[in-house]
């Protein structure tokens, strides 16, 4: 289709991130029929058409493609990249935004990520891989502690944990290796490596042959409640830009980490085209990647693209047509900053109950400058907004500044109400300087068998 054509769009996935592509892509002047699969009450909202079927129905999808004529298909999560649906639908014909199978093994496998950073002389912890539990137990009697035990495969966000001593890697081991915790692949291989301390950092960049177009730094917060206590999730909101990722810190990455890694993955006949997402550690002897991703992240989307005035179906197709350096230094953003939070359903991380109506959106989307990105949302059968999922909604606001932002976003919140909701009431205060929490306020009771050190993360 030649550039600037209307084009029917399809979305692969159904959680925040899907909902703000649909929100961005369907204000470009080219957006025609716009298909999520299988979506949420959010993208519905849009206009977009929900389709009864997910990634789990290739075929379907591809005949879908065929009868609607879709010009671009967004693959939003990990698993049908790792599966290799971009693969199957570009063989098939179709235009398609999202990393080849092979490509996605950077966040697919941990030991092909780690060993790839090897390979490209790229920061990251030490690390041993091993695929037998007797030599990995050896060799966790011999270490420093504390270490993180990664499962090789995906393992639906879980398959890291933390170790405080030897007792606690020896049982990472076992649940991983002998018990086959996260599956019989995902625990194939572990990684070993030494735990990182500093801040967190999202940077994300747009990939395509050799160009690197990279986004804004975000901030995620993983843990479920305020000072970063509690196991890991998903994520519990995002803010963007991250102070923390000054320029100098991005030329930075861009020089030492995307440049490298990039150029390694096209040496090696698996190209990445789309999002790279690199997970990065602050530490006090620098920046370190803790772990790739080959997607865009969620929450960290919903506020890059409330943040993105560029047309975002213009700067998806050039990534999957190779013109991605048309863009360079042309892609505007809203000098705003954004905050987006999430709210939970009661229990998550852990159990939790779906089919509560939801109160409050209409009223939270009145404030100026405010978006809610819908999640684990659905419409029930009495035409409701229920929940249906762990994170339910991103409430999200631009501000003049930064505190402005939080500001507004936690005035949204406010309106918006579920039986069990949580939420964390910090998001954005380490780039505002506020003084953690010295314990959760009001925090759920998990499950005990939740109550790991550290580690577990959730996706949905
Ligand atoms: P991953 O599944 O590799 O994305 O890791 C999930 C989360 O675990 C990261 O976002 C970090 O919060 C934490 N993590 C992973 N590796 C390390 C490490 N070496 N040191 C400290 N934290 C880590
Ligand atoms: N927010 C973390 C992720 O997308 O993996």
């Amino acid at each position: 289709m030649p550039q600037g054509d209307p084009c029917n769009l399809l979305i692969i996935g159904k959680g925040g991130r899907e909902h703000a592509l649909v929100w961005k892509l369907k204000q470009s002047p080219r957006a025609g029929k716009i298909f999520c699969a299988p979506g949420n009450a959010g993208t519905a909202g849009e206009g977009a058409t929900n389709l009864p079927f997910d990634h789990t129905d290739p075929d379907r999808l591809a005949r879908h493609c065929e009868k609607e004529q879709i010009g671009l298909v967004i693959i939003g999560p990990e698993d049908p990249l790792a599966g290799g649906l971009s693969d199957y639908l570009r063989n098939k014909g179709f235009k398609v935004f999202g990393p080849s199978k092979d490509a996605a093994r950077i966040e697919g496998s941990k030991v092909f990520a780690k060993e790839l950073m090897r390979h490209a002389d790229v920061p990251t912890a030490d690390f041993q891989v091993f695929d037998h539990p007797g030599p990995a137990r050896t060799y966790v009697e011999t270490r420093d502690y504390p270490v993180v035990v990664k499962a090789d495969g995906l393992a639906a966000g879980k398959g890291v944990v933390v170790c405080k001593d030897n007792a606690e890697a020896l049982q990472a081991v076992r649940r991983i290796m002998t018990d086959e915790e996260f599956g019989s692949t995902a625990g194939r291989k572990i990684v070993v490596e030494k735990k990182l301390e500093g801040e967190e950092l999202s940077v994300l960049a747009l990939v395509s042959g050799r160009t690197i177009l990279p986004l804004p730094a975000c901030q995620d917060h993983k843990a479920v409640f305020d000072g970063d206590k509690g196991p890991n999730t998903g994520g519990m909101g995002a803010y963007c830009p991250a102070p923390a990722g000054t320029p100098s810190l991005l030329a930075d990455l861009e020089k030492d980490v995307f440049v490298p890694i990039v150029h390694a993955m096209k040496r090696g006949r698996y190209p990445f085209q789309g999002v790279l997402y690199a997970g990065i550690m602050l530490t006090n002897q620098g920046s370190r990647v803790l772990e790739f991703n080959c997607r865009f992240g969620d929450p960290e989307t919903q506020p890059v693209l409330m943040r993105l005035k560029s047309d975002l179906i213009d700067l998806l197709e050039a990534v999957a047509d190779e013109r991605l350096h048309e863009f360079e230094d042309k892609v505007e953003w809203d000098t705003r900053p954004a905050v987006c939070v999430v709210l939970c359903s009661g229990g998550y991380p852990g159990k939790y109950e779906n089919g509560k109506p939801i109160t409050g959106i209409a009223e939270a989307e009145a404030l100026a400058d405010v978006k809610v990105f819908h999640a684990g949302t659905k419409i029930d059968d009495k035409g409701r907004v229920v929940t249906d999922g762990g994170r339910v909604l991103g409430v999200t606001a631009l501000g003049k500044d930064l505190a402005a932002a939080k500001a507004r976003a936690y005035e949204a919140v406010k309106l918006i109400s579920f039986t069990g909701m949580h939420y964390r009431t910090d998001i954005a205060d380490k780039a505002l300087k506020v003084k953690p929490v010295a314990a959760p306020v009001e925090a759920p009771k998990l499950p005990a068998k939740f109550r790991r050190p550290g580690g577990d993360k959730p996706t949905t």
